[in-house]
């Protein structure tokens, strides 16, 4: 069963269409990428899928249940965690209070054990643990931000481009830790620009264009296709 199902969603900014019906599934453990151009709908889908913009048609399942309509503070509850673009992290706060935030929700488990669960995938954290996140580097940033998002425990984690203004390095780091994480049995919406590294790392993936998918397919049946290769793997 899929885990989350998006049935032809439509959005509107005013009166401009953003998302001109889509449908895709997420199944549960598996990897799945949208990848579009500047524009094309992605970031616009996830804050939809987590109900900060509302959906003017279609439908959003996850779970088995129709959540279109649910806002967004109450759909956090049910195991869906987003890392939007730009890594927001609470600035004030030092490394390890971003993460100690990521798990204020839960309920169950050892929260100590967990953060030292994910500096031992990220030991830049543990080095900075004690560091206001502010001043930490962007690239470090990002790993605070997904790190927090880890310890929600989610069941679905979704990225928005979670690879952008990273060193080449820093991007094969960061796509390491998204399939470790699937690995261990989150399972991954990702939005990203990065198309050849993203696509390697997918069981599937959905190109978006101008708010409609334009093609669909494994990630390794999408790195082959003439099209993507023209548009997004540069050649
Ligand atoms: N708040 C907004 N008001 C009006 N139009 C918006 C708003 N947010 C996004 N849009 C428009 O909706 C379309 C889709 O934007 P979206 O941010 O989802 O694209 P994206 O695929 O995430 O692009 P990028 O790769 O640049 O992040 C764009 O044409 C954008 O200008
Ligand atoms: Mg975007």
């Amino acid at each position: 069963m899929a885990l989350l199902e998006v049935k032809d969603l439509e959005v509107y900014y005013g009166v401009i269409r953003a998302l001109k019906g889509i449908s895709f599934e997420v199944n549960e453990g598996e990897i799945v990428t949208l990848i579009g151009a500047n524009g094309a709908g992605k970031t616009t889908t996830m804050q939809s899928v987590v109900g900060l913009i509302p959906a003017r048609a279609g439908h959003i399942i996850y779970d088995g249940k129709d959540i279109t309509k649910l806002p967004c503070h109450k759909i956090v509850h049910l195991g869906m965690t987003q890392v939007p673009e730009g890594r927001h992290v609470f600035q004030e706060l030092t490394v390890y209070e971003n993460l100690l935030m990521g798990a204020y929700m839960r309920k169950d488990g050892d929260i100590k054990k967990d953060i030292k669960g994910i500096y031992e995938r990220f030991h830049r954290l543990e080095e900075r643990k004690n560091q206001i996140a502010g001043t930490l580097s962007g690239g470090e940033q990002q790993m605070l931000a997904m790190g927090r998002a880890m310890m929600c425990k989610p069941k679905l984690l979704m990225l928005d481009e979670p690879s952008m203004g990273l060193s080449p390095l820093l991007v094969d780091e960061v796509f390491d830790i998204i399939k470790a994480f699937n690995k261990e049995g989150t399972t991954v919406l990702l939005v990203e620009q990065n198309a050849g590294k993203s696509l390697a790392i997918s069981d599937r993936a959905y190109v978006l264009e101008n708010g409609r998918i334009a093609l669909s397919g494994t990630g390794e049946e999408l790195m082959q296709s003439e099209e993507v290769k023209k548009a997004y793997l540069g050649g």
